[in-house]
């Protein structure tokens, strides 16, 4: 029989050479266990060294076992002890959850009576915060009616990005029914209607941040080592800036000041000759760091940066058609490329709740010519 060939029947002659290896085994397992109590608990008098080498034993231990774990700052402890019990706090039911729609926009919103549309029948289901950078809006939608925050200057690429996006999150966190907070730019448009981006939103447990590891000169490249000890390169992320977070992210991000104030100082234009932009670093290897699986990893806004050029793909009015908007609205897939010269392609389904389906809810950027035909067709393309 061939199987009697292949495996040895097994008896006797097999046991005495059996005996060799498990007493290595068992006696390379004594000395591990030996190691790593001793690595745990380093001998303090001058005997127990003695065991291990002539000279300093600390040293020598060191040298064959990986550094222990760093200590520390206390910053560092009080932050993560703030974050971890904001995270396994259960989220406040409400009574009327709220969705927070955030524009932040340099002046007047050119699509606004598009949104109107968008918002209109939906009244308490959600609230509006605009940050108006330079000029103070004019509005045509009573929806947007003297909803300005106190808003600051601006700069592009600049850390008071970052600041305006958290007065935006201080002041919409003020109501406590806002569950859930959407970062939205003056160029943005609503892909689907209100009550799908309701539940999109609302029924899920993440927050969705864009994030991805980009090893090339607009990734990791951006990184500085000054950021030590507190943010390490291994964690450092990359991802568009617009948001959504649920509330206890937004919360999160208002507790902290230690990673914040790395990236104000160390991710900015010109630092170290390069140019860092926090706005597009900060949350994604914030939440990379203390909330890895809270996050979705992609943006609800799509933007078309296929032309590879400095900025992404602005929608004109010959652009625009039914076509269009189904198109962006029907892609299940998120797909992210390395700035390096490989430029590796990672695409990624998109998992909503365990399930895949359309990633997107909004998308940039349309140009102020587009609103008259975006409007007309809003209950067209909603209607499925
Ligand atoms: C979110 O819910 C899914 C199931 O729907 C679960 O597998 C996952 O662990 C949850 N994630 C968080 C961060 O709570
Ligand atoms: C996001 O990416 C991290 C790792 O980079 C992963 O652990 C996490 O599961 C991802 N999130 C989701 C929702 O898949
Ligand atoms: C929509 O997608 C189809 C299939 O990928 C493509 O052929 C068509 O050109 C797209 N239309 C627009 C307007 O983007
Ligand atoms: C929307 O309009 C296009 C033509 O512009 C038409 O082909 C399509 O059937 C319409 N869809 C709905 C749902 O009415």
């Amino acid at each position: 029989m061939k199987e009697m060939n292949i495996l040895p029947p097994g008896g006797r002659q097999q046991r005495p050479q059996l005996k060799k290896p498990t007493w290595i085994i068992v006696l390379i397992s004594i000395l591990c266990i030996f190691v790593v109590v001793v690595y745990v608990h380093p001998p303090q008098d001058s005997t127990a060294c003695y065991i291990f080498s002539s000279s300093s034993c600390s040293k020598t231990i060191s040298r064959w076992l990986p550094p222990p774990s760093r200590q520390l700052s206390d910053e560092e402890i009080a932050s993560h002890v703030v974050i971890k019990n904001i995270l396994n706090t259960p989220p406040l039911e409400t009574e009327n959850p709220k969705i927070a729609f955030m524009f932040l926009s340099p002046g007047s919103l050119p699509l606004e009576r598009l949104w109107d549309k968008f918002f209109q029948g939906h009244e308490g289901r959600f609230s509006i915060h605009i940050h108006a950078s330079k000029v103070k809006p004019v509005h045509y939608s009573r929806y947007f009616q003297d909803r300005e925050i106190r808003s600051d200057k601006v700069d592009w690429g600049k850390i008071s990005m970052v600041d305006a996006e958290k007065r935006l999150l201080a002041n919409a966190l003020k109501d406590p029914s806002n569950q859930h907070f959407v970062l939205l730019s003056d160029s943005c448009v609503p892909l689907r209607d209100f009550d799908y981006v309701y539940n999109y939103l609302m029924y899920t447990n993440v927050s969705f941040i864009d994030s991805f590891e980009d090893p090339g000169p607009h990734g990791s490249g951006r990184y500085s080592n000054l950021m030590l000890p507190e943010v390490e390169k291994k964690f450092f992320r990359k991802g568009a800036q617009w948001f959504t977070l649920k509330r206890q992210h937004a919360i999160i991000v208002m507790a902290d000041n230690l990673y914040y104030t790395k990236f104000r100082d160390y991710c900015r234009p010109g630092m170290d000759g390069r140019n860092c932009y926090a706005d597009e670093h900060y949350l994604p290897t914030f939440f990379h760091m203390f909330d890895p699986t809270g996050i979705a990893n992609w943006s609800v806004t799509h933007v078309d940066w296929s032309e590879r050029k400095w900025h992404p793909k602005s929608y004109g009015l010959k652009d625009i058609s039914y076509q269009l908007i189904r198109n962006l609205s029907s892609i299940k897939e998120s797909v992210h490329e390395t700035s390096d010269a490989k430029r590796v392609t990672t695409v990624t389904p998109c998992m909503w709740n365990g399930r895949n389906r359309p990633c997107y809810l909004f998308a940039r950027k349309f140009l102020p010519e587009t609103l008259e035909s975006m409007i007309e067709l809003f209950p067209n393309y909603t209607m499925v």
